[in-house]
């Protein structure tokens, strides 16, 4: 049975903040975001959207109500979560209206949870033909004002509908992971930003790249010459290049997944890091910004995540796919409120004001199509 990715959504904040004027303000050169980290804008989230309303806005934006009868699984990864218990799943299955009779819940692995995701749906459809699952990548990524990963911030959700017979991507069945128990980023539980290692996150990243590479050359017999293009985590994307640089041996073949990284990044240079979402979102670039790709290519996937856990799989484009996908996209990002950085400094580092009893205090009120509208006794009500 085929397996995989029939429909792909993304949603964003409606805030953007352009790094030049970051740089401008930490008095760092400009080139050294655009250049040495190839990221030029990020998304900024107000206190408002989370990654229960990105999720919701990413789902709402490709499914049908058919969907919705069919949806027996929802999946939320993610690392950002708004409750250490209940998952974001659940909140989701509810605000789109999805059928009773489901399973929700949420995968926790930093980067890589959502890519756990995608493999469970993919095991539960082997089981129910019949059925869909719907996954969910959603992250807000905060390190901090002035800290080591603040122009590596990000906010957004990745949604995808997992079928037989999917009109997007079949899955192949070749997965190779690799665990490795470090501290290269981390979240204590009452920390409110990361801990990161910087210089050895981007070490482990490439070190597990390249090692899991290798057993997947073995194990599948398959090298970087099979692939029409590679879609890696992108925590930035100079991240992902000097990746793809690593364990390409043949000049040519680089050359060739160059020119697809760099339509693979179009989106994650105007988002940021949306950590669990990030490799499906250059996945989405990829499809939409691509004009080298056809029916029958074979895409390889690498997804990190902190901690850390990896995995190496790969699938298959399916005739059609162009009519699933979106036109306007960059339109739609153009289209974003800049703000300055003592806008983003006040709007995305907000915090709700709760009184004792736990209710929201003063909080703005948000017209998004989804949003937080208020905390009442410690429990997060939501609009939609
Ligand atoms: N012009 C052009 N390039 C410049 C420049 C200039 N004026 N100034 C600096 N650069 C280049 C540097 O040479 C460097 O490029 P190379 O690595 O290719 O040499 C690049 O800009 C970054 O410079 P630094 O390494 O000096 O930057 P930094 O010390 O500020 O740290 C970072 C960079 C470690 C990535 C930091 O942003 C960070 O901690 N980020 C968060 C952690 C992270 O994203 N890790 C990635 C792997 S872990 C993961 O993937 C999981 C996840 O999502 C977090």
């Amino acid at each position: 049975m085929k397996i995989g990715i029939d429909k792909i959504g993304f949603a964003f904040p409606e805030f953007v903040l352009d790094l030049a004027d970051l740089a401008a303000a930490r008095n760092v050169d400009p080139n050294k975001f655009k250049v040495g980290l190839l990221q030029s804008e990020m998304a900024i989230a107000p206190v408002t959207q989370d990654i229960v309303t990105l999720g919701a806005q990413a789902a709402a934006s490709i499914l049908t109500e058919e969907d919705k009868q069919a949806i027996d699984m929802v999946i939320v990864g993610t690392e950002s979560s708004v409750d250490q218990s209940k998952a974001a799943a659940v909140v989701i299955h509810s605000l789109l209206g999805i059928q009773p009779f489901a399973r929700s819940i949420e995968m926790k692995e930093a980067c890589y949870g959502a890519t756990a995701g995608l493999s469970l749906a993919k095991t539960h459809i082997a089981q129910n033909p019949d059925s869909k699952v719907l996954v969910i990548a959603s992250d807000i990524a905060k390190y901090g004002i002035a800290s080591g990963g603040e122009p590596t911030q990000g906010a957004g959700a990745v949604a995808m509908l997992v079928t037989a017979d999917p009109s997007i991507l079949v899955l192949n069945s070749d997965n190779v992971c690799q665990t490795r128990d470090i501290y290269d980023f981390w979240r204590p539980n009452d920390d409110k930003y990361p801990r990161v290692d910087g210089k050895y996150s981007t070490e482990q990243y490439t070190d597990c790249l390249t090692t899991t590479f290798d057993y997947y050359k073995k194990k599948t017999g398959k090298d970087l010459e099979d692939f029409a293009a590679m879609c890696l985590h992108i925590p930035f994307p100079k991240q992902g290049l000097k990746g793809l640089r690593a364990i390409a041996a043949n000049e040519d073949t680089l050359t060739r997944l160059t020119d697809r990284f760099y339509e693979a990044i179009i989106y994650n240079q105007v988002i940021g890091n949306i950590y669990t979402g990030s490799i499906f979102l250059s996945f989405l670039s990829l499809l939409e910004n691509s004009q080298a790709l056809t029916a029958g290519d074979e895409i390889l996937f690498y997804s990190y995540g902190s901690g850390a856990v990896c995995e190496i799989f790969s699938g298959s484009l399916v005739e059609g796919y162009q009519a699933s996908l979106q036109e306007k996209r960059m339109a739609d990002l153009n289209q974003r409120t800049k703000v300055s950085v003592e806008e983003y400094e006040k709007i995305f580092f907000e915090e709700i004001v709760l009184d004792e009893a736990g209710n929201s205090i003063d909080l703005n009120s948000d017209e998004s199509p989804y949003a937080l509208e208020k905390v009442v006794e410690f429990k997060r009500i939501y609009h939609s």
